[in-house]
């Protein structure tokens, strides 16, 4: 979800003032993805290379992620969505630990969007940590499927599609493993002004892809 500080920037605003147009951005793309039937999202909502940039930004940064949590648990219920945190627990604020761990419980049960939050997320740090379970459990050795099966959530499904906003051309550390086969659309919108039109387009286009997966 990318392009939040440069939406500010041309407004003259705060960067956070773009991370928080970024999440209304991040609300309307959820419920557009309900509405088409989407089983899984995944928003890359901070990600381990994240804790370079400023201190104020990176507060501001995890209070919206807070206040936004609160709001989402208290209507994920009726909307039916199923909460997925990926990442690394630590370094993040115990607070909001807190709260991320009673969303994923309390939506646990639900059966509909399966929204999956890319927090403090890296994908070498993913599959690091994939391979460190592995042999911790006593795996022998090392095939795809064994690997596959150590991921924060291996019943994760690998992404369809991967959408990345305001012109950046590049993975980001973005789910590495399971972008083996994934169709990519850039569009140089900034996220904040992403919506469900634009939304819709990434899905039209992926329409149209053939999908060989390494067959004719
Ligand atoms: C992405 O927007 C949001 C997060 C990383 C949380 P940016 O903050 O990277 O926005 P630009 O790239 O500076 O425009
Ligand atoms: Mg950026």
């Amino acid at each position: 979800m990318d392009g939040n500080g440069r939406w500010a920037g041309a407004r003259h605003l705060p960067r956070l003032a773009g991370h928080q147009a970024g999440a209304k951005a991040a609300e309307k793309i959820i419920m557009r993805a309900q509405q088409k039937n989407i089983p899984f999202l995944t928003l890359y909502a901070f990600s381990a290379e994240n804790w370079s940039r400023p201190q104020e930004e990176i507060d501001g940064l995890m209070k919206l992620l807070a206040q936004t949590l609160t709001r989402y648990t208290r209507t994920a219920a009726d909307r039916n969505i199923r909460l997925w945190v990926s990442g690394e627990r630590a370094p993040l604020p115990i607070e909001l630990l807190k709260q991320i761990d009673e969303a994923v419980n309390q939506t646990a049960g639900n059966t509909g969007l399966t929204l999956n939050l890319a927090l403090n997320y890296g994908a070498r740090q993913e599959i690091t940590h994939a391979a460190n379970a592995a042999l911790a459990a006593g795996e022998k050795e090392f095939t795809p499927q064994i690997l596959s099966r150590y991921l924060y959530h291996p019943d994760l499904p690998d992404p369809e599609l991967i959408i990345r906003t305001s012109g950046e051309e590049r993975l980001s550390n973005f789910l590495l493993w399971q972008a083996a086969y994934s169709e990519f659309y850039f569009t140089p919108t900034l996220w904040p002004d992403f919506n469900e039109k634009e939304f819709d387009n990434a899905l039209t286009a992926y329409a149209a892809r053939t999908r060989r997966f390494g067959n004719i």
